[in-house]
């Protein structure tokens, strides 16, 4: 695809998930909130639909892995000690010009001028470090001893948290904690839809272990994270992994692969697999005075563990998700003539609908009534969807275009005329090839719900 093919697709599905409902500006009508995103009616789904996997893939299936849930509000000490208060920052220039604030690493140059993209001035200032973190204020009073931060990653909980975690787990090296939860950055220059935001989530796995299994881990997180994408439905072939050359690494770290995912404004990080040593618990150990040492209770050797982290983020997942699923291609319309069918090939199992339901006519009280029955009947096991506006052709599309990926139809065999053998079965309709079968109410749940797990 060209770029300006890249640009148009951009544009389509960022209008797609306004129009449909998946992802709408903050505060939209007062101006907007720049870099600050909600999530409609079906991204909600998506979003619960990742994050629901994810803990069941890295926690609820493991033995070695258990969860948290830590605080939003930090202490300005945990930050201090992770180098959060000292070093997390972007170096930032300011246009004399429009005044617009830059990052300095995604200027343009012209003829080796740097140039500001807004304005194409180029009387810049020098760069200076700009902290990402947000602050707050605790309690009434104002002074320095009350500033709190809004954590700019999850994983810092996981390490203050460590000994309390192993006290209650009891668990043995390597075991793993696992949060997800908001993260708050501000970024100097949010772009590309949801994909830099200023708040946004994590799906984080702290995984600690013996010094001499990191790099073995590191390798096996690696390609565990990578067959996760592969089974939420993102193409193995737009998915790409770096290898971070070391001198781009953090300095504690012994090993770092980002995977990256294709997207229409191109190649960017999805996930970040880190070997960041013993690192983040030396550092709160050093600060805090308190062990968060391990007990080898065979060996008998006391240490610091070191940890392997997968870092993930929600709302690019999603973002992967949506751009991944994104298709187009032709369909009959009512009379037969081919027409541009809009269709998300959302992999079942992260469909924010997993089955609408149609009665073929809505004037007709004994169709409905056999909808309403079968919405009843798949509801608990499924998100479902009553539909019973317009021609039946336009709602599928409107399914398709959300990629619902199966359609029940109940029609006048549903309700035994056209045949005793036919009554109580229904056309199942698959999305993507959008062919029809004919199956009895009574299978419904299993056959479905075998498909969307
Ligand atoms: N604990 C390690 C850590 O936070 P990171 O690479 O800074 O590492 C991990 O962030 C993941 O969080 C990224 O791969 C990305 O998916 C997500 N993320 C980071 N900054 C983001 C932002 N401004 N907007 C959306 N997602 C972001």
């Amino acid at each position: 695809m060209t770029g300006k093919e890249n640009a148009q697709r951009m544009e389509k599905i960022v209008s797609l998930c306004k129009r449909r409902g998946f992802i709408f500006q903050s505060s939209e009508i007062y101006g907007g909130l720049n870099g600050v995103w909600d999530y409609g009616p079906l991204g909600t789904e998506l979003k619960n639909n990742l994050k629901q996997y994810w803990w069941q893939v890295m926690v609820r299936e493991r033995d070695d892995v258990v969860g948290l849930d830590g605080a939003i509000l930090t202490h300005p000490a945990v930050l201090k000690a992770s180098g959060h208060v000292d070093t997390f920052t972007d170096p930032m220039v300011d246009c004399r010009t429009c005044k617009a604030r830059l990052r300095a690493d995604q200027l343009a140059e012209k003829n080796g001028v740097r140039q500001c993209p807004n304005c194409g001035g180029k009387d810049l200032t020098g760069a200076r470090p700009f902290n990402l973190m947000f602050q707050t204020q605790m309690g009434a009073s104002a002074d320095p001893a009350s500033i709190a931060y809004l954590r700019p990653e999850t994983a810092q909980s996981i390490f203050v948290q460590f000994k309390n975690v192993l006290d209650v787990s009891r668990k043995k090296l390597p075991f793993g904690i696992a949060q997800i939860g908001k993260a708050f950055r501000n970024e100097i220059n949010p772009r590309n839809f949801t994909f830099r935001s200023r708040e946004f989530e994590q799906m984080e796995l702290e995984y600690f272990c013996r010094p001499e299994q990191g790099m073995d881990l590191l390798a096996y997180w690696l390609k565990e994270r990578i067959r996760f994408y592969e089974e939420i439905g993102i193409s193995r072939k737009r998915l790409h992994v770096l290898d971070v050359p070391e001198k781009e690494r953090a300095f504690y770290s012994k090993g770092t692969f980002d995977i990256e995912y294709e997207f229409p404004f191109g190649r960017q990080e999805l996930e970040g697999v880190a070997y960041r040593t013993d690192y983040d618990l030396r550092q709160h150990i050093k600060a805090s005075g308190k062990s968060l040492d391990y007990f080898d209770d065979e060996t008998k050797e006391r240490f610091v563990p070191h940890v392997v982290e997968p870092s993930a983020g929600v709302d690019r997942t999603v973002l992967a998700l949506i751009c991944d699923a994104y298709d187009e291609d032709s369909a009959p319309d009512e009379k037969g003539k081919m027409e541009t069918r809009v269709v998300m090939r959302f992999h079942p199992r992260m469909a924010p609908i997993k089955c609408a339901i149609f009665p073929l006519l809505r004037n007709k009280e004994a169709l409905v009534a056999k909808a309403r029955e079968v919405q009843a009947l798949l509801r608990p096991h499924m998100n479902v969807f009553y539909d019973e506006g317009g021609a039946i052709g336009r709602r599928y599309r409107r399914q398709d275009e959300i990629g619902t990926p199966f359609g029940v139809t109940i029609d006048f065999e549903t309700l035994g005329e056209k045949g005793e053998e036919l009554r109580d079965t229904v056309t199942l309709r698959d999305r993507d090839s959008m062919k029809q079968e004919r199956v009895a109410i009574k299978d419904l749940p299993q056959l479905i719900s075998s498909k969307i797990r």
